[in-house]
């Protein structure tokens, strides 16, 4: 059974703002699931119903099959960690771990015992005494993290907890939230606008647009085979040339596309010809070679070198295959002296296969 239910899940503001529209998602006991979008796709909206700060206006929310409409937030099962981390400014880290506990009115040697624990699994045992603004911003994190855990909650809510830090110290957490969450095995679930970060640390996420749910998957299902425009847009880089739906065959569509003729692309759906459809393939897939051998099951193209973007481990070229038209190429700078492979103006061919790419309806 899932461990969280998410069913038709509606919350309005006002007549024209629905935060969240008609959401349903199922979390699994253990995942670390992520909810990505941009700002304003009602994220911490969504966060805040499970917590129990705010209610839906429609829908329901199951906790192990359970209704949690009417439950208060201090009964929920749930903690909620923040990206401003709402640390006690004159309370030792210890007693910031403590406070939940003491809130709950266990009893002194075992608040001591759990406080301690709760600290050794973010490595901050040492630093017990000090108070928060003797710390680093990653090991306020941490602490604001330990608050959560001691509790020992069912499902730990985060909402953007690294986005006050700097990259170095944002990828230094993001491995130790991997671990720390393996290691505790509690449900994580995730809050971020950042697609490198879902993709790096989740089990599964959900790309959110608009209040709905967009797409949901494992980070390489969703990145290689974006379901939507808006998908493939907003995670990562991706190549969208429109066109018409042609001839197609079992798995295979060939879309006509203006100036370019037909392509081929895998698709489980059969459209009907004639429909507007879009091809989407990743620069990465794309190939890019002064001459490329015809093959069958790929789509090949020519153009010239419209201009290139140095990136250290890879270089991307956009090729320009009719007037105005740019196709991106990624390729890895493999060579020891960091010569180009190709200079604007030049001619080349790009080849990818047809299950590389993605049909996208529109
Ligand atoms: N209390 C409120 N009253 C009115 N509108 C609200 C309220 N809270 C959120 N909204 C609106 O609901 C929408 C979703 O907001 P939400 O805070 O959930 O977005 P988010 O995805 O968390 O964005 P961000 O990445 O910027 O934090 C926005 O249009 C926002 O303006
Ligand atoms: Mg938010």
């Amino acid at each position: 059974m899932s461990l969280l239910e998410m069913r038709h899940i509606t919350r309005r503001f006002d007549d024209d703002t629905v935060a969240v529209d008609d959401l349903s998602l199922s979390i699994q006991p253990g995942e670390f699931f992520t909810l990505l979008g941009p700002s304003g796709c009602g994220k911490t909206t969504l966060l805040r119903m499970i917590a129990g700060f705010d209610d839906p206006d429609a829908g329901s929310l199951l906790l192990d099959g359970e209704e949690l409409a009417g439950v208060p937030p201090e009964q929920r099962p749930v903690h909620t960690v923040f990206q401003s981390y709402a640390l006690f400014p004159h309370m030792s880290v210890a007693e910031n771990v403590a406070f939940p506990l003491r809130m709950a009115s266990v009893r002194r040697a075992e608040r001591e015992q759990r406080t301690r624990e709760a600290l050794e699994q973010v490595r901050l045992a040492d630093f017990a005494h000090r108070r928060p603004d003797q710390l680093s911003g990653g090991q306020r994190q941490r602490v604001a993290v330990a608050r959560a855990l001691v509790n020992r909650p069912r499902l730990l809510l985060l909402d953007e907890p690294l986005a006050a830090l700097d990259l170095k110290m944002r990828e230094q957490m993001q491995i130790e939230l991997i671990s720390l969450q393996m290691e505790v095995g509690i449900t994580f679930v995730y809050v971020t606008h950042d697609q490198g970060e879902a993709l790096a640390l989740s089990d599964r996420l959900a790309v959110m647009n608009n209040g709905r749910v967009e797409q949901v998957g494992d980070p390489s299902d969703v990145y290689e085979f974006p379901d939507t425009r808006f998908v493939a847009d907003f995670i990562g880089t991706c190549n969208l040339l429109d066109g018409s739906v042609g001839q197609s065959e079992t798995g295979l569509v060939y879309l006509d596309v203006p100036g370019l003729g037909p392509l081929g692309v895998a698709s489980d759906a059969s459209p009907r010809t004639g429909a507007p459809g879009t091809l989407a393939v990743r620069p990465e897939k794309v190939r890019i070679d002064a001459r490329i051998e015809p093959a069958t099951h790929e789509n090949r193209l020519e153009g010239t070198v419209h201009d290139q973007l140095y990136l250290g481990d890879v270089t991307v070229y956009r090729i320009e295959i009719t007037d105005g038209q740019l196709v991106e190429a990624m390729l890895p700078n493999t060579s020891a002296r960091g010569e180009r492979f190709f200079d604007f103006g030049d001619q080349v061919q790009l080849a990818w296969r047809h299950d590389a790419g993605r049909l996208l309806a529109d």
